[in-house]
């Protein structure tokens, strides 16, 4: 039996679990694993992963992934010839460079400790929350790296003591890997890519350099930062000590960048990925959008240290399948997040009960840190299933109001549309195999929601850019997938026009409920 000798692996480190994928030539996974870990919430609103842990994790995948495909017959030892990393975004850490150990767990993107500090800065700096919009797209937020950052440096003696030293360093997820991957203490590459750098505030949009003026204002030492880096190119081989030393790292992306390459998606098209939080993310191409509408504006990809910039306009929503995990885990309403499907398919509607999981305050659009979750239009006819339902919908609903925003801000001229003039949203993301969900999400939107037969896109795309680096693949073939895709199942509104609009009006009561409610006391 003859096999495809070439095979290419993605690192997909998201937020609640890791996995490992490896594709043969044509693009198909071969072998895979996949690892939750420890969800750390210390106080409310404070969320952190323990940075080894993710480490173990990492290794766990690959040695399983391996041994999986090794077992299925293929010669991944021999034909591997590089692998891509794609990464949660925004969750930051410090370590020692001289031990390798973190000097704090990682906080977590969705952490919403550093909001004093966000009030602070937004009442000292000229121009308030959009003071640093102009250089790096994004409003002060707890979300992005640099506050928490801040908080690091201000609360951690460990971390004071190591920056003065000159032994800190700086990392987002993709950043901590490398350096592990690529030798740790004994050489470890201290890098970053383009699109982690776009998320921490540092980072200029237009020069993809760290912003001296930004550090200066916040007081961040640059000796603490990594290189910036494309997304696709040699990074380094992956020390020893792992299971697969001597590979190419040869692609690193944010995770909603991956999906983007992994969904092909060209400028003017967008997708939607349904993971812990929902990312929808526009390509704008080689123009940076500023947003009157509660967008960021952001890197889309850079395919290569010398290829193209592509930008977009994003809007992102914290909590999206962790209102599924909060039903399960907290509430033991569903015993897996798969049966929410059959529970809401026991209603035909929510009975009008309408929730809003701003469980750390509000991202896009709304960006309130001050807002927590509602459940209103309770009665006494209310079930389980129609919550599990309104939970459902309000996933959709949040994607909407990104999409609202989207079609503002890049107007009729920003975005593809096909022959009947529609507008098709490509999803992934592992909630994605909910049938429900994506007929809610096209009902609410009102026009068709598109869903490839390999919904793992973030692995994907961290693996083009891999196989794209090391001349696996040519970018017109990566390009040209969106085309190919098998047989992608497109799901098509039917839900009447009056109706949308009134189940929209009261949706929007309900996001108006959320505000303010950050210091309800126990
Ligand atoms: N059938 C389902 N219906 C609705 N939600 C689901 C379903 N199956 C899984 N989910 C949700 O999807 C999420 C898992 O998706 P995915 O595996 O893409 O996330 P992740 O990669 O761990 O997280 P992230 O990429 O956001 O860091 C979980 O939050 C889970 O609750
Ligand atoms: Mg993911």
């Amino acid at each position: 039996m003859s096999r495809e000798e070439v095979f290419i692996g993605a690192i997909d480190q998201g937020t609640t679990s890791t996995r490992f994928i490896i594709y043969d030539k044509s693009a198909k996974p071969i072998g895979s694993h996949q690892a939750e870990f420890t969800q750390f919430y210390p106080e409310a609103g404070w969320v952190e992963h323990d940075p080894m842990e993710i480490l173990e994790s990492v290794r766990l995948c690959i040695a399983k992934a391996l041994d999986k495909a090794t077992a299925d017959g293929y010669n991944v030892d021999s034909g591997l010839k590089a692998i891509g990393l794609t990464n949660q975004r925004e969750t930051t850490l410090l370590w020692s460079k001289s031990t390798g150990c973190p000097l704090y767990p990682a906080i977590v993107w969705m952490d919403a400790r550093t909001s004093s500090i966000c009030r602070k800065l937004e009442k000292e700096l000229p121009g308030g929350r959009t003071h640093f919009v102009e250089t790096c797209g994004l409003p002060i937020s707890t979300y992005f790296s640099a506050v928490k950052l801040l908080w690091l440096m201000e609360n951690v003696d460990a971390v004071q003591a190591a920056v003065k030293k000159g032994d800190a360093l700086f990392g987002t997820i993709d950043t901590w890997l490398i350096w592990n991957l690529t030798g740790g203490i004994n050489g470890g590459l201290h890098v970053t890519d383009v699109s982690n750098a776009s998320r921490t505030m540092l980072m200029n949009l237009k020069t993809l350099d760290w912003d001296k003026t930004t550090l200066e204002t916040l007081g961040i030492p640059a000796e603490i930062l990594p290189k910036i880096i494309s997304n696709s190119e040699v990074i380094g081989k992956i020390g020893q000590g792992w299971p697969i030393p001597g590979v190419p790292i040869a692609g690193c992306l944010g995770d909603q960048h991956a999906a983007m390459v992994g969904q092909a998606c060209r400028k003017g098209e967008a997708k939607s990925t349904y993971g812990t939080g929902a990312f929808i993310l526009l390509n704008t191409g080689d123009e940076i959008v500023q947003s009157n509408h509660g967008l960021l504006s952001t890197l889309a990809f850079k395919l290569g240290p010398k290829a193209p910039t592509n930008y977009a306009l994003e809007g992102s929503i914290a909590i999206a399948g962790a209102a599924v995990q909060w039903l399960r885990d907290s509430l033991g309403i569903i015993n897996s997040a798969g049966e929410i499907e059959s529970l809401a398919l026991q209603v035909d509607s929510t009975g009008g009960v309408y929730f809003v999981p701003a469980f750390n305050g509000l991202f896009a659009p709304w960006w309130r840190d001050d807002a927590r979750g509602v459940c209103i239009g309770i009665t006494r006819f209310t079930s389980k299933a129609h919550i599990a339902r309104a939970v459902l919908e309000s996933m959709c609903f949040q994607v909407k109001d990104v999409l609202d925003s989207m079609h503002k801000d890049a107007g009729e001229k920003g975005e593809v549309k096909n022959e009947k003039g529609e507008f098709l949203l490509r999803v992934d993301g592992g909630a994605t195999v909910n049938n429900l969900l994506m007929q809610i999400q096209a009902d609410l939107l009102g026009s068709p929601v598109v869903r490839p037969a390999d919904i793992e896109t973030t692995a994907l795309g961290a693996a083009y850019a891999a196989g794209l680096a090391v001349g696996v693949w040519k970018e017109d073939e990566i390009f040209a997938s969106g085309e190919k895709v098998e047989t992608p199942t497109i799901f098509r509104p039917i839900l009447g026009e009056e109706l949308r609009k009134k189940k929209v009006d009261s949706w929007c009561k309900a996001v108006t409920r959320t505000f303010d409610l950050a210091d309800l006391s126990i």
